[in-house]
């Protein structure tokens, strides 16, 4: 049995369906009506212990209401979810006491009182042993910087004081798994790096079991050794990223510089070259779209450089965000979708 284990979990909600404006608000208190909205659509998924997931996927796939299930905040309408042997939702108390959980859309401290007295209430409500939570309150006031606001209330914080303050109250008990709900939105890349790092210690240091969901390509690469991407309440891909940025990331672009280049002669030499096409060439420059599993970027510049002289040059690789954009393009077509199911279980198993 997996550390984490959710089998054929679904949710469904009833949703509103209303016309425009006042009228339409009145009118649907006199006729209410509803459309049922599947928006976790049967999800199986094993996590182990010690592993740091994306859980990734457009607006509204259904990763947060994933993520309410594993925390116990929503009942799921059929199948089943299990954390460390608990039934979240079953067991909301025993649960908790092992799990921790941001959501960047919303905080969870106190509002009114400082934030260091929202650290002492957790200490209370967790039984956290003295040493051990001055031990770690210790630490992650240093690593999250949090030592100039920590006697604010937290309505007080800017965004990123109380992300900072919201990841260490999620993690002051040693939780054995942490689900991070976009917890790096709307941070500048300072804060970023810092909640990054913070996360990956923690992981690190003490095994945590680490879900996160998020927007933030870099979040992903940095972080995380298992993507796995949602589209419409259904898994579409479930490996890493090396496996999804080799399928979908061949190509790549190589920009050369020139100097007294043969241009007729470079059209011949690409035209003929498999994998290879020219983007644009004139007199100064060349930009050649390459497959690099056909040719490498040393062959393509070593045939630049039969007809011309190359200055300098660059090679441009795809972003992520383009790559997982792909993804979700090409589950849009149904046969495509097949070989990407495909391409997730070859992944997931290498
Ligand atoms: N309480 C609710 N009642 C009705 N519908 C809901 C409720 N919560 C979520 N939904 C619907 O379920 C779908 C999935 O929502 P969810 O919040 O899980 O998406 P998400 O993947 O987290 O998206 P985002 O990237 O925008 O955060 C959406 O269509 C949403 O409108
Ligand atoms: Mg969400």
């Amino acid at each position: 049995m997996s550390f984490i284990e959710i089998r054929q979990l679904k949710k469904q909600f009833r949703q509103a369906v209303k016309s425009p404006g006042l009228a339409g608000a009145v009118k649907h208190l006199f006729s209410q009506q509803y459309v049922d909205k599947l928006a976790v659509a049967g999800i199986d998924l094993d996590i182990e212990e010690g592993e740091t997931v994306a859980y990734v996927g457009p607006n509204g796939a259904g990763k947060s209401t994933t993520i309410k299930m594993l925390t116990g905040i929503l009942v799921p309408t059929s199948g089943t979810v299990r954390v460390g042997g608990i039934d979240p939702f079953k067991n909301r108390m025993d649960n908790a006491r092992t799990i921790g959980a941001v959501f960047g859309q919303r905080t969870q401290l106190w509002w009114d009182i400082p934030v260091s007295e929202t650290f002492s209430l957790l200490k209370d409500i967790y039984e956290i042993p003295e040493d051990r939570y001055r031990r770690n309150l210790d630490q992650f006031i240093e690593l999250l910087g949090m030592e100039d606001f920590l006697h604010l209330t937290a309505r007080k914080l800017s965004l990123g004081q109380r992300m900072r303050a919201d990841l260490a109250a999620a993690l002051l008990h040693n939780p054995r798994t942490v689900y991070l709900d976009e917890p790096t939105i709307g941070l500048d890349i300072a804060v970023k790096q810092r909640i990054r790092e913070f996360i990956k210690r923690s992981n690190k240091e003490n095994g945590t079991t680490i879900m996160l969901t998020t927007h933030d390509l870099g979040d992903i690469e940095d972080l995380c050794n298992r993507l796995v991407i949602i589209d419409r309440g259904s898994l579409i891909y479930d490996g890493t990223l090396e496996a999804v940025k080799n399928r979908f990331a061949r190509e790549r672009v190589i920009h050369c510089q020139l100097q007294h280049a043969d241009i007729p002669a470079l059209h011949d030499t690409f035209d003929r070259m498999p994998g290879v096409a020219v983007e644009s060439l004139d007199a100064a420059c060349v930009s050649l779209r390459f497959d690099r599993f056909k040719a490498t970027a040393s062959e393509v510049i070593s045939a630049v450089m039969l007809h011309g002289e190359v200055a300098d040059f660059r090679i441009d690789e795809p972003g992520i965000e383009h790559v997982i954009k792909q993804v979700y393009e090409r589950q849009l077509d149904l046969e495509d979708g097949h070989a990407l199911a495909a391409a997730g279980t070859e992944a997931a198993g290498a």
